[in-house]
């Protein structure tokens, strides 16, 4: 048996311009949604991580035909050929996005069975608001073992009041609705970069949908949709962790594709803590250059466009070389502080209070032996290990390919000296 590891060195001053790849979250959304086309799609700048191509596997299990080009960053999935409705359990429990082809696959076929999904360990994670929306719909939900069928005669347009604005939720109730007759309304919808993204897709599909102010989504159900040709938007997750690498390595580097105009709030964060960030006049392009003397600041992780949970774990790594103390505060997720005993091996001073931790700043990390224990504590630990003295190994880095197209080779191109070592164990 192989057992990957990433070998990391102190790597002082990253420099450079990096590309983006495709945001990952926006990617296997909308490859759900293409279920609801049912004929020939091409999507662009696409991230082939291992989370990519578990839905390739997902999608060609249900029957479509795909074939993918990762030269051009592209994917060809046809629809049509789609005639199962079921997800095998061994699919489902590698990656917990495996949910969003419900919706769709309720839309098109008025059935769906699904095992229940797996993916990082972040708490619960529960399905209730994707399941109640659906039933509320008109669908029959029932659960016989680990899997989950739901059925419909007809599914009902009908208000959503979300209780809160769930994007996987919000995702899967927008899927469902595009082909059902009336008006169907989500109040306290999430609003993710990545939601817009498969907004934009639906609609070229041919759906009507409409964004008002606060969160407030309407879909009015069209007869049929069409498919689609779609550039994926880029990650603003992988671009917040490279600025971070850059960061707490004292380097300078610049994003030409970066969205700042998505990133406002972090980058906000980035300045308070005596950073140069300048961000291109359309919100296009980051460029930054790191302060040697930063200061702690303290943020709370909240939906967009508040600070991101998913750049909490890298951010906190910041926090931890930084003058003065920091408290950090996690609101999305209830399980996403995994990071911090493997910060604390490294002499991270760090106290950790349930959802809260107080950051107090030293002069240094050191080189350790660390597990990654999800998607975006491995960045945050392949980074730290950047920072620190001496070397540090990093297993579990399944979690790294689940989540990023090649994050290490992009640190690699701006100086980072990270090694992979494969062992027989
Ligand atoms: C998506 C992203 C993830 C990101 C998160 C928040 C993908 C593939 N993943 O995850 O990277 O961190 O948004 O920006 O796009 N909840 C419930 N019941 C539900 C659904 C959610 O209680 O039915 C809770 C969750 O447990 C969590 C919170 O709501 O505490 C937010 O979850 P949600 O916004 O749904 O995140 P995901 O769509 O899973």
């Amino acid at each position: 048996m192989t057992h990957p590891e990433l070998v990391i060195e102190s790597s002082p001053g990253l420099q450079g311009v990096a590309t983006l790849s495709g945001a990952k979250n926006a990617v296997l959304v909308i490859m759900a949604s293409l279920i609801l086309t049912g004929g020939k799609n091409t999507l662009y700048n696409v991230p082939f991580s291992h989370d990519v191509l578990q839905m390739i596997a997902l999608l060609e299990s249900l029957g479509a035909h795909i074939k993918m080009s990762r030269e051009t960053k592209t994917l060809f999935i046809d629809t049509s050929s789609i005639l199962s409705c079921a997800v095998s359990a061994d699919i489902m429990k590698k990656m917990r996005a495996s949910i969003l082809v419900m919706g769709p696959l309720l839309a098109r076929f008025n059935k769906a069975a699904i095992a229940l999904p797996g993916g990082c360990r972040l708490g619960d994670r529960p399905i209730d608001m994707h399941l109640h929306a659906f039933a509320q719909m008109g669908a029959e939900i029932a659960l016989e073992g680990h899997y989950l069928y739901a059925q419909a005669k007809k599914l009902h347009a009908r208000k959503f009041i979300l209780a809160y604005p769930s994007v996987g939720a919000t995702e899967n109730i927008m899927m469902a609705a595009t082909l059902v007759d009336g008006k169907t309304t989500i109040v306290n919808a999430a609003i993710e970069p990545e939601v817009l993204d498969l907004i934009a897709v639906l609609k070229k599909m041919g759906a009507d949908i409409s964004l008002f102010p606060a969160g407030v989504i309407e879909i009015v159900g069209v007869k049929e949709l069409h498919p689609v040709s779609h550039t994926i938007i880029m990650d603003r997750l992988e671009a917040g962790t490279l600025l971070l690498a850059a960061a707490v390595t004292g380097g300078q580097i610049a994003l030409p594709e970066g969205p700042g105009h998505s990133l406002e709030v972090f980058l906000e964060k980035l300045v308070e803590m005596g950073h140069i960030v300048d961000v291109g006049f359309d919100g296009i392009g980051i460029y930054f250059k790191a302060t040697q003397s930063p200061r702690a600041v303290s943020f709370k992780t909240m939906p967009y466009p508040g600070f991101p949970t998913d750049l909490q774990a890298p951010m906190m790594v910041a926090q931890c070389l930084a003058d003065g103390t920091s408290t950090i505060t996690e609101t999305v997720f209830e399980n996403r502080m995994l990071h911090v005993q493997e910060l604390q091996k490294m002499g991270a001073h760090i106290q950790l209070n349930g959802l809260v931790a107080q950051v107090k700043g030293v002069d240094m990390l050191f080189g350790a032996t660390l597990i990654a224990p999800d998607i975006r504590a491995s960045a945050a630990l392949l980074i730290a290990g950047l920072a620190a003295q001496g070397t540090s190994t990093l297993t579990g880095i399944h979690h790294l390919l689940r989540g990023y197209n090649d994050l290490s080779g992009s640190l690699r191109n701006l100086g980072a000296r990270i090694t992979m070592k494969t062992e027989l164990i």
